[in-house]
């Protein structure tokens, strides 16, 4: 079986105001009426696919994780941390949880997925060739140079994917147009399977001091029945690194699989208001808000009505006291917004 390890992090600035430090976006009603936290735990609730998840979350956000999961996953065992050390340590955490052989499914939960089924094949197929010791990413076919994305290429096949030739995390933008240039390149979805045992091995191999430093903080740490927190001060001095960094572009058992599932991170405001959009509609209007003579633009307000007039391709955003209006085209610098940074 498949243990689900739902990472849930992140400081909330490209879709500030709506998303802040204190609730991040996994927590907040995006699209539809679930969280993002919530759809990734119903995309592994099939109990004869999945165990039951393994929620990797930050201590401030702990009761909006227990809540939201009770909803969904009344099952689900926490992993919780003191202090933020980005993803290679909190996937360090859940292996160490874990039995050598378990098939560990790393999904992030600030994504949207539209195929439900379609993730549940690559899950399958990813666990297969973990089992075997791969080390697996989900692969995204690659439609634009993104720079915040990591970039995989395609090897020979194996198993039911295919060999990691190189992962390149985060490439600046000339590299990431030679990547979309060359056609071998996929994204690296995020989405991850490890035999939990092989990627123990993995940290120890490429990162011996974030490896002995997260172990000594689980060992030390607290295990009631459904959850666990390392020790507050050793964790804290673990060094902080996201996997692709410290694992997934060094490692020479890297795989991948083929997803098509409509996948996308959901990155800033733009790419929300291109989600929502429904054919029919030249604007969105989310919360109470009229829009008159205008298109492309949207409103996202949580209380004050919100009238728009004749500005194109405009985004509103109201959140108790902080009101965003941005160009569509500019939302990618929300994050320099002084009170963003503040929060
Ligand atoms: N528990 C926990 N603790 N979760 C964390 C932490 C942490 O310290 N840091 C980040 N996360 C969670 C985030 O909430 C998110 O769900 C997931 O881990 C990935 O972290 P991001 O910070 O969002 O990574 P990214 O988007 O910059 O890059 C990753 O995802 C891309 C696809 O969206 C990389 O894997 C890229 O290679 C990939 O293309
Ligand atoms: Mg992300």
């Amino acid at each position: 079986n498949i243990v689900p390890v739902v990472l849930c992090g992140g400081s909330g600035t490209r879709l500030w105001p709506k998303s802040q430090a204190a609730k991040p976006k996994p927590f907040i009603p995006l699209l539809g009426d679930k969280t993002l936290f919530q759809s990734t735990l119903e995309r592994c609730s099939d109990r004869d696919v999945f165990t039951r998840p393994v929620v990797v979350v930050g201590d401030k956000h702990l009761q909006f994780a227990q809540q939201q999961a009770s909803e969904i996953a009344p099952d689900a065992n926490f992993i919780v941390e003191p202090v933020g050390r980005n993803t290679a340590p909190a996937i360090a955490l859940a292996a160490l949880a874990l039995d050598a052989d378990d098939i560990m499914l790393v999904c992030p939960s600030d994504h949207h997925i539209v195929d439900a089924p379609a993730f549940e094949a690559a899950a399958r197929a990813a666990a297969g060739l973990a089992a075997e010791d791969w080390l697996v990413s989900f692969g995204i076919q690659a439609t634009a140079p993104e720079t915040g994305y990591g970039y995989i290429r395609r090897g020979e096949a194996v198993g039911d994917g295919f060999r990691v030739e190189r992962f390149v995390e985060k490439p600046d933008l000339q590299t990431a147009l030679q990547f979309i240039a060359d056609g071998g390149y996929a994204w690296n979805g995020g989405i991850f399977a490890f035999r939990a045992g092989r990627f123990r091995e993995e940290l120890a191999r490429h990162r011996p001091d974030m490896a002995a430093r997260t172990k000594q903080a689980f060992d030390r740490g607290q295990h009631a029945d459904t959850t666990i927190r390392p020790d507050d001060a050793l964790f804290a001095a673990v060094e902080g690194e996201s996997v692709d960094y410290a694992i997934m572009e060094n490692t020479d058992r890297a795989a991948m699989v083929d997803v098509s599932m409509g996948w996308s991170d959901i990155g800033n405001w733009d790419a929300l208001f291109q989600k929502r959009l429904s054919p029919s509609q030249e604007n969105v209007i989310a919360g109470p808000g009229e829009i008159i003579g205008a298109r492309g633009s949207m409103i996202d307000s949580d209380g004050p009505h919100v009238t728009l007039v004749g500005a194109d391709d405009i985004v509103v955003v109201v959140n108790g006291d902080d009101v965003l209006v941005a160009a569509r085209s500019a939302v990618q610098r929300v994050g320099e917004a002084s009170r963003c940074k503040k929060q």
